[in-house]
């Protein structure tokens, strides 16, 4: 193993993450030994399976490996009340934990309308096609960690539920400037997307995007959008973004609106990086969209390519091999131009499992 060589581990997590990281175990393999590509690839528990084996959903051993990783391929989370595991070790075991301990700031979402899957959108054809954007969502601050939080009982009796929605101008300014980066590989155009109509930390964000912007990147157009308007604009217009850049609470609601643009939540990959270090590493998090899906959890029918995909943006950020992400995106497109559809994408029509899509990639990658 050559020493120059990056160690990706994979946590497959809960539910259908057990099923389509073992597709992606797959197609790890066949780049790092039919490409040659230097990977170093390991397996950990994380989740349920963890608190079966272990009586935690973090073990040490996973969260040292994690620490030695350069990137981590994430399956899925999704614990319920009912899984008896106590709310605070459900807690530390927890995706969003992982996502603030890595400081894996900026999450990328791709939206990208597939030409083979425009009649899986809701939204017509016309409105569809063509559509190619990039949310860029802070993840490690805002309302998901704010404090104060918790629920308190007033002297009254009255129960209060509270969060806090909080970003300091670093926080905000490290994803700007992220988001303009980005931009700038693409079509040039980022929208800011807030609330700064009723929210001060809304208007502080617009202030500083648009000041990073004046200062270094005066060459990127600048968009700023309020976060309702912007639910509209995707399901009305898509086409007119390119960069998305918004706060960890809008980025959740408005991806998942923007997902469904290209038909499934089953087909969108993401990518979740931290600032470099001075010796150049940054960490990262490939993760899908898509949560654990208990409903067809253990079934084999769920669609692995979201997962696929998110490996595909690892050989890009991570590896920094943009052409062999090509590829693997090509083999993607190829499996769906053939007719091949998992049941979330299938229309009714007959449908395959998880491991013959998996096959099909492998396949397509053999024959490209
Ligand atoms: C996402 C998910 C997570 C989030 C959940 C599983 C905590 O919805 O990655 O979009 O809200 O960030
Ligand atoms: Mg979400």
């Amino acid at each position: 193993m050559p020493t120059n060589s990056y160690r990706l581990v994979i946590l497959p997590g809960d539910g259908i993450g057990l099923e389509v990281m073992a597709e992606v175990r797959r197609i790890t393999e066949w780049f790092r030994d039919k490409r040659k590509l230097p990977i170093e690839l390991s397996q950990r528990r994380f989740g349920l399976e963890a608190w079966e084996a272990d009586r935690t959903l973090m073990p040490d051993e996973t969260w040292q490996e994690i620490q030695r990783a350069d990137a981590v391929l994430f399956g899925a989370s999704g614990l319920s009340e009912a899984s008896g595991i106590p709310r605070e070790e459900r807690r530390k075991g927890s995706l969003l934990r992982l996502r603030k301990a890595l400081d894996v700031f900026a999450n990328l979402r791709p939206i990208k309308a597939n030409p083979a899957l425009l009649d899986a959108s809701s939204l017509r054809r016309e409105i569809v096609e063509g559509v190619d954007l990039v949310f860029v969502r802070e993840l490690t601050a805002g309302v998901y960690f704010g404090e104060p939080r918790g629920v308190e009982t007033l002297a009254d009796g009255t129960r209060v539920g509270l969060n806090t929605h909080r970003y300091t101008s670093h926080e905000i300014e490290r994803v700007a400037r992220a988001a303009f980066e980005l931009a700038r590989t693409r079509r040039n155009k980022v929208h800011s997307v807030e609330k700064g109509n009723v929210m001060e930390a809304g208007l502080l964000w617009r202030e500083v995007v648009q000041e990073v912007h004046d200062r270094l990147y005066r060459d990127v157009e600048l968009h700023h959008m309020l976060a309702d308007n912007c639910a509209m604009q995707l399901i009305r217009a898509p086409k007119q973004f390119d960069v998305i850049v918004t706060d960890n609470l809008f980025g959740d609601i408005l991806s998942d609106c923007g997902a469904m643009i290209t038909g499934s939540l089953g087909m969108l990959p993401s990518a979740s990086l931290s600032a470099r270090d001075d010796s150049g590493r940054r960490r990262a998090l490939f993760e899908p969209i898509h949560g654990s899906a208990p409903d067809i959890a253990g079934k084999g029918i769920a669609n692995p390519l979201a997962a696929i995909a998110s490996f595909g943006m690892c050989l890009k950020e991570t590896l920094e091999q943009p052409d062999e992400a090509d590829r693997l995106d090509r083999a993607i497109g190829s499996v769906l131009t053939a007719g091949l559809r998992t049941a979330d994408i299938a229309l009714g029509k007959p449908s395959v499992s998880t491991r013959a899509m998996g096959d099909a990639v492998i396949a397509a990658l053999e024959k490209a």
